[in-house]
């Protein structure tokens, strides 16, 4: 095959021209990141101040919720027992807001005060504080005792010691090991867990974690953003039975 034609080397360009548009989409995007900003996803507004991740900005937000949206993916129990469900590290809540949306009664958990401000915010903006909780704290901290049919966790991306609030949102020395450690013993026994991943970042060590810890991962959804792809990995315990 002509060298030129290497399917490597056109993932490269396409990768590089990506970059080269993100670099200048990120001149008008920086004001939305540096003062407080109104955000639309599916008819529903979500304001983002400054020290939280702009889930429209960042893209991957607005994935998740997005796939919340349009698939069943997965959809509260069949019983009458109302599904309950954990928003991890939920910024500015706006995959509560989604699964809300889907019959869930939530619970947002987020470490850095400034998001567990906004989350709150929001579920008020979108009349949602009867369905949705929001609190402060490490991880599984806050919900200990509960279980749950539904987690989700869009986590930090990066490797590394976060230097402020904002930067917790995608670097950590060992968040996601600890999440994967503690994932089994809050899940009710069909619960699932939603997990976004990207190849930017450290996915490999993340699903690593997963496996060590015995839950069965299989890849839910995906999306190509041209310098890098998403994916929502669905979690299981090994127990778990399809209805
Ligand atoms: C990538 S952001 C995702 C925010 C939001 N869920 C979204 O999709 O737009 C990761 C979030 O996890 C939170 N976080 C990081 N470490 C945490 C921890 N140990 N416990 C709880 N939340 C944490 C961050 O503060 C941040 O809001």
């Amino acid at each position: 095959m002509d060298d030129n034609m290497n399917p490597m080397r056109i993932h490269s360009i396409i990768r590089f021209a990506c970059r080269l548009l993100l670099g200048f989409q990120s001149v008008f995007l920086r004001s939305r990141i540096r003062t407080p900003c109104l955000e639309r996803v599916r008819g529903r507004y979500f304001l983002v101040i400054p020290e939280v991740l702009n889930p429209v900005v960042f893209r991957s937000g607005q994935y998740f919720a997005e796939v919340l949206a349009d698939t069943s993916l997965p959809g509260p129990l069949p019983e009458h027992r109302e599904s309950v469900a954990l928003d991890m590290g939920t910024g500015c809540g706006i995959c509560a807001v989604f699964a809300a949306e889907l019959g869930y009664r939530v619970v947002g958990v987020d470490i850095n005060p400034f998001a567990v401000r906004c989350a709150r915010i929001n579920i008020l903006l979108n009349q949602l504080e009867d369905r949705i909780e929001i609190k402060h704290g490490d991880l599984f901290g806050p919900v200990s005792g509960q279980s749950f049919d539904l987690v989700l966790f869009n986590p930090p991306f990066y490797r590394g010691a976060p230097g402020s609030n904002f930067e917790l949102a995608w670097k950590s020395l060992d968040v996601f090991e600890r999440f994967a450690g503690g994932l089994e013993g809050i899940l009710n026994q069909n619960g699932r867990a939603l997990i976004l991943l990207s190849t930017d970042g450290d996915a490999d060590a993340m699903l690593q974690a997963l496996g060590r810890n015995g839950l069965t991962v299989t890849l839910a959804k995906q999306k190509h953003f041209g310098n890098e792809i998403m994916t929502i990995y669905e979690i299981r315990r090994p127990e778990f039975q399809y209805q």
